[in-house]
């Protein structure tokens, strides 16, 4: 188990190209694998996540090849899929097996999906009943992975009212749904990431999108087709707190997905005063692109509008660094969400607040986090194994005075590889033993 020792530092300078887009990667394997004939996708991250879902297609047959971030998929057409022989393990990624069940409940064949000890706990009732009330059959740990999926099934179109703000399950019915009989509708309750649809398109399927509903019929065909996969807004998310805390900073991260459905963490930050600035703002592949110069600021604390959680849903740990080192109270209410994470994100990114002397206080679906210094000379924060919550508290040494020790950041790696070079070379201080 290794552990990262981030110990102070004051200025951070330089252009940043973090890696690519992990929720474009996951659905550029799977849409490519689906496609007919050769995509070919530059930028892919090369994480452990988007890694376990390649190597999941390939266990299906679909000859996938990797050379650094250009990935040559040779699709198989939407019923190419083959039997794997074992079953498909996903690791830490909840987008690998959420997406993928949608896919796998209407191919002809059984499969099962597993996954580590985080994901064998996180929820997949969501994807099981709108999928079951498709005429999928799956059988689950009481709602948990690993899930049993019995091929051979037809499925039949719905009209879905997600439960909760989720990309995931809304990709996993639209997935299933190119599979269905009939038109598959998906109404939102709040906007969520949009990649799905925006690929489908990018790939010449029709996806109906009006106000909060997408709806595409099943039966269609996919083409293959170029995908360019910018930079993760949530991996340059930790850059955006870390700049807007740092005594001295003044960094550009370059070529960054702007798409409005992502870009909650930017508002959330102006609100709170970081000096921010967008430029360049092109559109490639059908997704927004835009260079972020981040300065450092004083920061100021906000309530956090509701409307902005689910466009900054994976973000918060970065976000609760930045309400630790701005002037007065930070809200997040609305947030019940990061409870399901890869950990209970409000909990563990409390007791590491406490851990650091941070006052705050937990709430059901949120937190509230009072401004502070980070005042306590040995720390050592327990991550997890989450790989955000290693990053955000990475993040915090910057406006610490001692050394600080985070446990478990083995899952850095499913997200952001380079998360230590990339940081280190901008000028922080991180080791990892
Ligand atoms: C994702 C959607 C979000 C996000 C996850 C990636 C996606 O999950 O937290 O990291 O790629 O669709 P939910 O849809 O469950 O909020």
């Amino acid at each position: 188990m290794s552990k990262f020792i981030a110990s102070p530092a004051t200025t951070l300078s330089g252009n940043l190209k973090v890696p690519g887009d992990k929720s474009i990667s996951h659905r550029s394997i799977m849409l490519g694998s689906l496609a007919k004939g050769v995509t070919k996708v530059a930028g892919f991250l090369e994480g452990e996540d988007a890694l376990s879902t390649l190597k999941a297609f390939q266990a299906m047959g679909v000859k996938i090849e990797r050379n650094g971030d250009n990935v040559t998929i040779h699709g198989v057409g939407i019923n190419g899929l083959k039997k794997p022989e074992k079953p498909l393990d996903l690791g830490n990624s909840g987008t690998s097996i959420r997406l993928m069940s949608g896919i796998l409940a209407a191919q002809a064949f059984d499969c099962e999906l597993v996954g580590d000890e985080s994901l064998s706990k996180r929820p997949m009732g969501r994807v099981i009943d709108p999928l079951t009330a498709m005429g999928a059959v799956i059988k689950s740990n009481d709602g948990k992975p690993p899930l049993k999926i019995t091929g051979g099934q037809t499925l039949k179109a719905i009209n879905y009212d997600l439960p909760v703000a989720s990309a995931q399950v809304k990709s996993c019915v639209l997935l299933a749904g190119l599979y269905a009989q009939g038109t598959t509708c998906v109404t939102e309750p709040a906007p969520t990431r949009d990649h799905t649809e925006r690929m489908l398109k990018g790939l010449g399927y029709e996806v109906n999108v009006a106000n909060s509903q997408m709806c595409l019929t099943g039966g269609g065909e996919l083409t293959a087709t170029q995908i360019q996969v910018p930079s993760d807004i949530s991996s340059s998310a930790f850059f955006m707190v870390a700049a807007a805390i740092a005594p001295k900073a003044d960094i550009t991260l370059t070529g960054v997905n702007v798409n409005p459905t992502r870009t909650g963490v930017i508002d959330i930050l102006k609100l709170m005063g970081a000096d921010l600035t967008l430029s360049n703002q092109r559109e490639i592949g059908g997704e927004l692109l835009a260079d972020i110069r981040v300065q450092s600021s004083v920061l100021k604390g906000i309530n956090i509008p509701q409307a902005l959680v689910p466009l900054a849903i994976d973000e918060f740990p970065a976000v609760f660094i930045a309400a630790s080192c701005a002037q007065g109270e930070t809200v997040l209410t609305g947030a019940r969400e990061l409870r399901v994470k890869e950990s209970d994100r409000i909990q563990v990114m409390a007791d590491g607040l406490d851990i650091l002397g941070i006052e705050n206080q937990v709430l059901e679906d949120g937190i509230k986090i009072q401004g502070g210094t980070f005042k306590k000379p040995t720390a050592i924060i327990e991550s997890h194994h989450d790989h955000r919550i290693s990053m955000a508290f990475a993040v915090a040494s910057l406006r610490c005075n001692h050394p600080i020790e985070i446990n478990g950041v083995d899952n850095v790696m499913t997200s952001f590889p380079n998360f230590v070079e990339l940081a280190n070379s901008a000028g922080m201080d991180i080791v990892e033993v």
